[in-house]
């Protein structure tokens, strides 16, 4: 007989913060919160084509990007799901400009949690794997107000967790609280994210290169050279790459993550300071890849010790297998 594993998300959370003894069992609540918002958009996302969800708002987000229908769905059902739980003092979406204040009749908690309620929504209409990224930090300001900036301006390194639900051929969530990176896979039968993905470790070196072609004429002179360095054969090396890229930065680190690879938004003659954003799209990111052995910086440097600030800013980002990032590292330092 086939031997099942049942080990729920909720479970293994708890398990985890039994491992601290000191732990209020707080952060196993939030999670599990977060956890039913992925599964309602999990399936808002599942049945996009049947209802009458796909195509634009018709309004703009703060970057000036079209947000299209699913993108605010996501980002109130977050919304929804977590401001009541007592656990946040403020919230931080890519869909809202300012902070997201705590309303009056929930009691205000000592974490924050920053969003990108939906990633790679370009990919909506064409059925390809978006996702929603989460990062969380305790408040450094005093217990009990409403939370402020400076508790959302952390750097990296402050995460206490951070996480991403990849909507793909199934729905997968993957989370850190830096004890290891763990995946669950969404059954949907029973309506629970199933332990899949035990302590995920990301290969040291990689061959697979993952960065939008595209703006190949707007790079730093040092990318310019590492890409065409990754086309060049050297069987010893693994040499050429394959090159792979979804346009869904949770699709791509994800891949990353499981097969090794390096994942590149680097800033450019266009993009003076890259596209994504630094607070809920690369410090997260950041803490899971790290976690799991690989390495994130903006070419130079650690991602996570960036001093963020203001909420929405952007960083160039190079983030995947260890060897990879410190080879684009060199080559962006060689050409200064
Ligand atoms: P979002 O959908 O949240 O705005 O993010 C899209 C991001 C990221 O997911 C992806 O890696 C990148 O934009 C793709 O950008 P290009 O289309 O410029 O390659
Ligand atoms: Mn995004
Ligand atoms: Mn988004």
């Amino acid at each position: 007989m086939v031997k099942r594993r049942f080990m729920t998300l909720a479970r293994h959370i708890i398990e985890g913060e039994k491992r601290h003894p000191e732990a209020t069992g707080e952060l196993s609540r939030l999670l599990s919160d977060l956890s039913l918002a992925a599964k309602v958009i999990s399936l808002e996302v599942n049945k996009a084509g049947l209802v009458d969800i796909l195509g634009f708002t018709g309004d703009n987000n703060v970057h000036g990007e079209k947000v299209k229908k699913l993108d605010f769905f996501a980002h109130e059902i977050l919304i929804r799901a977590m401001d009541h739980g007592g656990h946040f003092c403020a919230m931080v979406s890519e869909e809202e400009e300012n902070i997201i204040h705590i309303p009056a009749k929930h009691k205000i908690g000592k974490y924050v949690l920053l969003f990108d309620p939906l990633d790679g929504s370009s990919n909506i209409d064409v059925n390809n794997s978006i996702g929603t990224i989460f990062s969380i930090y305790k408040r450094i300001t005093p217990d009990g107000n409403p939370g402020t900036i400076e508790d959302c301006l952390q750097q990296g390194i402050n995460q206490v967790a951070a996480g991403y639900i990849i909507y793909g051929s199934s729905t997968v969530l993957v989370y850190t609280t830096g004890e290891g990176v763990h995946g669950f896979t969404l059954d949907p039968s029973i309506g629970e994210f199933l332990l899949s993905h035990e302590n995920i470790r990301i290969p040291k070196k990689s061959h697979i290169y993952s960065i939008n072609e595209g703006n190949y004429l707007y790079w730093h002179p040092g990318v310019k050279k590492y890409i065409k360095y990754l086309q060049e054969e050297d069987e010893k090396m693994q040499r050429p790459y394959s090159a792979r890229y979804v346009g869904s930065m949770v699709a791509d680190i994800h891949r990353s993550l499981l097969y090794g690879g390096i994942f590149m938004y680097p800033a450019d003659h266009r993009h003076k300071n890259g596209k994504l954003r630094l607070m809920y799209e690369c410090n997260p990111m950041s803490f899971i890849v790290e976690t799991a052995g690989g390495r994130a910086s903006n070419g130079k440097d650690r991602i996570m010790e960036i001093k963020p600030t203001t909420l929405h800013e952007r960083s160039s980002l190079f983030i995947g297998s260890e060897e990879d990032v410190i080879m684009v590292e060199q080559f962006i330092s060689e050409e200064n």
